[in-house]
């Protein structure tokens, strides 16, 4: 949710600013704008759109220096407009903040600074701090920046540089993820890493309550007071290869077929099939499968598509684990004043690792005694370092906005820690078959990825309808919501999922010839229950397009179009099945002429509540 990043260095700043912008467009892209600082001014380029439009606007005629700072934006306050677009700058335009993150009592701020004479132009929060910045100035920048911190309630990654203190950029965070990317010559400051790994692997974290000067000398870390830092230097395990599109139209078809290899990643080391478990060293020191007796109740948390992998990791947690489960989107949890003890557990999910309702879902719990652990793609993210103890899905960056390759990685982490977690109360026997059917889950995806011409053929046929329904059960229930929301962000087609047998306590009344309905019916226990769901369908006239698994003729009198996926272990159907549902969502998107990666009004990761 907006990405910032800045540079100083030898080079030229503004082409690797637009260059960093590019890689974390997926945080927003609905204005953005760069500004570098030379020859005692500030050069702002700024306008509402895409990077793109950014870009051309600019043409050849770049702001010239070897310092500055770039946004691109996801818009919270005030709309999405050139001058609310950031950089924002003070008065006298000499100094220029860029921010990502929420500034909760700008309100106030922004009425204090116009009694004392401050003209604001834009309606952001933002423009405040570079306000702020400037009446807390005396001659050093860092210590006016911390002043104008120390008045700010909210949430905050922020870059900031000036033509009164030329050689110099400084970085501050609190609540919005925020790294220094230390280079030969130069150095970087970004929202991910995403924005500088072409230019280097080694970064510092930085955390809440931390500011970093960036000059020609090197870098520093410090807290809001001043008081010195001594940070750890980390290395990014992946390259730029990693996040290009690698010869696909789209990132998010790109990871559709990169999951037999993330899925691999997920298990990769983990899984020991004899025995039946999972070793999970991140668990290990906060979580030790014997300590599991110790816990009454586990609490699931997340947001979106990872709310949607939680409830799949419900049904495996209460089916192997013996222990009651419950999943909660953070965003109503955090609010209801939960009961938690030291005897839940409480597993928070995020792909990006910095959802702002996950990331105070975890605080919430852990102020409540809970024990907190992350599964997170994003590795060093604030979600991870806020649990107690975590397993990182390794799904590789994730570009496309809607989640696909993290959702299937995120299913597989939950059933490790079900491995992991009900060895002590199950027989071996029926985790060791769990054991060996993950196992075989890459190859099997491949399968499904094999079919995406049937699949497009589908999509052709569908893609003009207006509504969709997408009906499951068990396992595959959580499969039909996340069939439904991956249409919906894509395509904007409207698209509800639905417990199959609740179809008649309401949805069947939208059934005609008008309504595909996509049902997830792999053979398994709740298979018969399912068939009787989609003659229902089909006697109302309605279109049936089934999920299936390899050999099932049955459907074939009753469904319009069958997509089979090989036979798993019930528990990790879901990984299988959701496959053709992402292509499905995909091809129909393409066909609308829809940006597939950037869909309207979202943004990859949501870093304000
Ligand atoms: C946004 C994204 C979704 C994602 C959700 C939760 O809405 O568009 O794709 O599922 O946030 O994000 P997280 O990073 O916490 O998994």
């Amino acid at each position: 949710m907006c990405g910032i990043v800045g540079y100083i260095g030898t080079a030229e700043a503004a082409p690797l600013l637009l260059e960093g912008l590019r890689r974390l467009e997926y945080r927003g892209y609905d204005s953005a704008g760069v500004t570098v600082c030379a020859n005692g001014s500030l050069d702002t380029r700024k306008m509402a759109g895409k990077i793109v439009d950014l870009e051309q606007a600019i043409g050849g005629d770049l702001p010239q220096g070897t310092l500055g700072i770039a946004h691109t934006r996801w818009a919270t306050h005030g709309a999405p407009t050139a001058t609310n677009a950031h950089p924002h700058h003070n008065g006298a335009d000499d100094i220029a903040v860029v921010h990502n993150g929420i500034i909760e009592n700008a309100g106030v701020l922004r009425q204090k600074l116009e009694e004392l004479g401050h003209e604001l132009r834009s309606e952001t929060d933002t423009e405040v701090l570079a306000h702020l910045i400037d009446e807390a100035y005396d001659d050093n920048l860092e210590e006016a920046v911390a002043a104008a911190l120390q008045q700010v309630e909210g949430t905050y990654g922020i870059a900031v540089v000036s033509s009164r203190d030329p050689e110099k950029l400084v970085a501050a965070r609190n609540g919005s993820p925020l790294l220094l990317g230390i280079g030969d010559h130069s150095l970087f400051v970004a929202s991910d890493a995403a924005a500088v790994v072409e230019h280097t692997r080694d970064v510092v974290y930085l955390d809440d309550g931390e500011l970093a000067v960036l000059d020609r000398e090197g870098y520093r870390t410090s807290d809001l007071r001043g008081s010195p830092l001594t940070k750890e230097v980390s290395r990014v395990s992946w390259d730029l290869g990693t996040i290009e599109r690698g010869g696909f139209p789209h990132y998010m078809l790109k990871e559709i077929f990169e999951q037999p290899d993330s899925v691999r990643d997920t298990m990769r080391g983990r899984l020991l099939v004899e025995q039946g478990t999972a070793r999970l060293g991140g668990l290990s020191s906060c979580l030790p499968s014997q300590d599991i007796a110790k816990y009454n109740r586990i609490v699931l948390t997340a947001c979106g598509t990872s709310w949607h992998a939680a409830l799949i990791g419900e049904y495996m947690l209460e089916e192997f684990a013996r222990i009651p489960v419950e999943t909660e989107y953070a965003s109503e949890f955090r609010y209801r004043d939960p009961v938690l003890d030291e005897r839940s557990l409480v597993i928070a999910l995020s792909q990006s690792g910095e959802t702002a309702d996950t990331l105070a879902a975890i605080r919430e719990a852990k102020e409540k005694g809970a024990r907190v652990v992350s599964i997170v793609n994003v590795v060093g993210s604030s979600i991870a370092r806020a649990a107690d103890c975590g397993v990182y899905i390794h799904a590789g960056p994730e570009i496309g906005v809607a989640s696909t390759k993290a959702f299937t990685s995120q299913v597989v982490a939950l059933a490790l820690i079900t491995l992991y977690l009900s060895t002590q109360s199950e027989p071996l026997q029926e985790q060791a078959t769990v054991a060996k059917a993950l196992q075989q889950l890459p190859d099997q995806i491949g399968q499904i990825l094999a079919r995406n011409e049937e699949i497009r053929g589908m999509a052709e046929r569908y893609h003009l309808n207006k509504n969709f329904l997408y009906l499951g059960r068990g396992y595959n229930f959580p499969v039909a919501l996340e069939g439904a929301l991956k249409l919906k962000e894509i395509s904007y087609i409207h698209a509800e999922g639905y417990p199959a047998a609740e179809m008649k306590h309401g949805p069947i009344a939208l059934i005609d010839e008008n309504m595909p309905v996509v049902f997830i019916a792999p053979q398994g226990r709740v298979y018969q229950k399912i068939l009787s769901n989609v003659e229902e369908v089909k006697a109302r006239g309605g279109r049936v397009i089934a999920i299936t698994t390899e050999g099932n003729g049955e459907l074939d009198r009753l469904a319009d179009h069958i997509v089979t996926v090989p036979t798993t272990h019930e528990m990790l159907q879901p990984v299988l099945t959701v496959i053709p549902l992402q292509l499905l969502a995909y091809h129909i998107a393409v066909l609308r002429g829809c940006h597939v990666d950037q869909p309207r009004n979202l943004a990859k990761s949501v870093t304000v509540e």
